[in-house]
């Protein structure tokens, strides 16, 4: 049977940002046979290849060249149980936080501080997502990889997706070259916890149940209260990364504000809050027409609705130049651009 390629479709109901933007061709693939067909219609026309799968780290710009693929294969499968630990095997299409509420309700640990990151499972290595005082990096055994262009297999070890704070291999030397088409993440089912994110600590404090369970429900209950839910305000969470200065620099930025908040990593480089230099700066609850800046995350960039991916951008940059001049600091993107803005 032939997949269903279609060409002109919209892409901004795919994306909790919400701009608008249009893909010369777009299909969601199911099966491996649906993905090997999709390439191979690219590579008959020569067209370029984006992925894509829940949309929560994209932002659109009007025109999308190429081929754009929805990943949506499903499938959590246990391929690896002793007394103590289970290895997964997670399709790319699966929901990220759906996976994290059955891993606890199997009594497999170790997805509970990332609850309620919105998205797919497919591209959790890729910025090797985090919150609250966890990364997949610490949970990732391997990530099965088919390339673009090859269509061939690749299973890459945790340690070869170079995971980093909000990076990986993928978003340097494999940049759009694959299709993470699986993942395995090996879970305890020992019950332990990590409350090492002062905030979270916090919130635990007066627990009666310290469980993993009790960790995701207060992890949702924090997020809830700060970050807008993309399906009233659409956004794609932290809009900037948050700067690793090297300590001179680092020790520079504390003499001159004392009261920022700060992390020294292992190296001894210092990780600051963008959140905290933007709300510093003004911008917090500051709105552009149809973007703004959240008024209780200052990380957060949000679309009201009828703007587009040119104009946040142009917003975006205002206020990393802000920064720049205040601070001397270099805020980066989180997000990844797809698409190109109207001529
Ligand atoms: P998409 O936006 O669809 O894609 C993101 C990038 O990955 C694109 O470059 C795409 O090409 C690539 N990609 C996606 N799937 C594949 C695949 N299968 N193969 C190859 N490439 C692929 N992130 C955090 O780390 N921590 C947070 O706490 C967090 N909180 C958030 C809160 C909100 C409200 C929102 C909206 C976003 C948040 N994010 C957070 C960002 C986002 O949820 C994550 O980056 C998530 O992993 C993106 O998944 P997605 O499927 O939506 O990716
Ligand atoms: N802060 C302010 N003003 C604000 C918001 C925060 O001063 O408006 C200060 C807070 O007081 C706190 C610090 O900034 O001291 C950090 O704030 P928060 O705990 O909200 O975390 P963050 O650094 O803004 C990061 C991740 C989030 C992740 C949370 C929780 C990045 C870029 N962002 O945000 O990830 O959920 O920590 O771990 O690392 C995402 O990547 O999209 C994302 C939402």
């Amino acid at each position: 049977m032939t997949m269903d390629i279609q060409s002109g479709v919209s892409l901004q109901g795919m994306t909790t940002l919400a701009l608008p933007g249009v893909a010369d061709w777009f299909c969601r693939v199911r099966s491996r046979q649906e993905l090997d067909q999709a390439l191979a219609f690219a590579r008959d026309r020569n067209l370029r290849v984006s992925i894509l799968g829940g949309g929560s780290n994209t932002l659109l710009q009007q025109q999308v060249p190429g081929l754009v693929i929805q990943l949506a294969n499903h499938g959590i499968e246990l391929v690896v149980e002793d007394d103590t630990t289970v290895i997964l095997e997670v399709a790319a299409g699966e929901n990220w936080h759906q996976l994290v509420m059955t891993t606890l309700e199997n009594g497999w640990y170790g997805l509970e501080n990332l609850a309620l990151i919105p998205g797919c499972v497919g591209a959790a290595p890729i910025q090797n997502i985090g919150a609250y005082g966890i990364e997949i990096a610490e949970l990732l055994v391997c990530v099965h990889t088919i390339d673009i262009v090859t269509g061939a297999s690749r299973i890459l070890t945790a340690e070869e997706c170079e995971l980093a704070y909000r990076d990986s291999i993928f978003k340097q030397a494999l940049k759009n070259r694959v299709v993470i088409w699986a993942v395995q993440i090996r879970l305890s089912k020992i019950p332990r916890v990590k409350l090492d994110y002062p905030e979270l600590a916090k919130a635990m404090a007066d627990s009666v149940r310290p469980d993993p369970v009790a960790v995701a429900e207060a992890v949702i209950a924090l997020r809830q209260a700060k970050l807008p839910d993309p399906a009233v305000i659409a956004n794609a969470g932290s809009f900037f990364k948050n700067p690793i200065l090297p300590m001179q620099q680092a020790q520079q930025l504390l003499a001159a504000f004392p009261d920022i908040p700060h992390y020294t990593q292992g190296d001894g480089s210092i990780k600051f809050p963008a959140a905290w230099l933007i709300d510093r700066a003004g911008w917090k609850g500051m709105r552009r027409d149809h973007v703004g800046v959240h008024d209780r995350q200052a990380l957060v960039l949000v679309h009201y609705g009828s703007g587009t991916g040119t104009e946040l951008l142009s917003f975006a940059a205002e206020i990393a130049d802000d920064i720049r001049q205040k601070f001397a600091i270099e805020l980066e993107m989180e997000p990844v651009i797809l698409g190109r803005g109207a001529p």
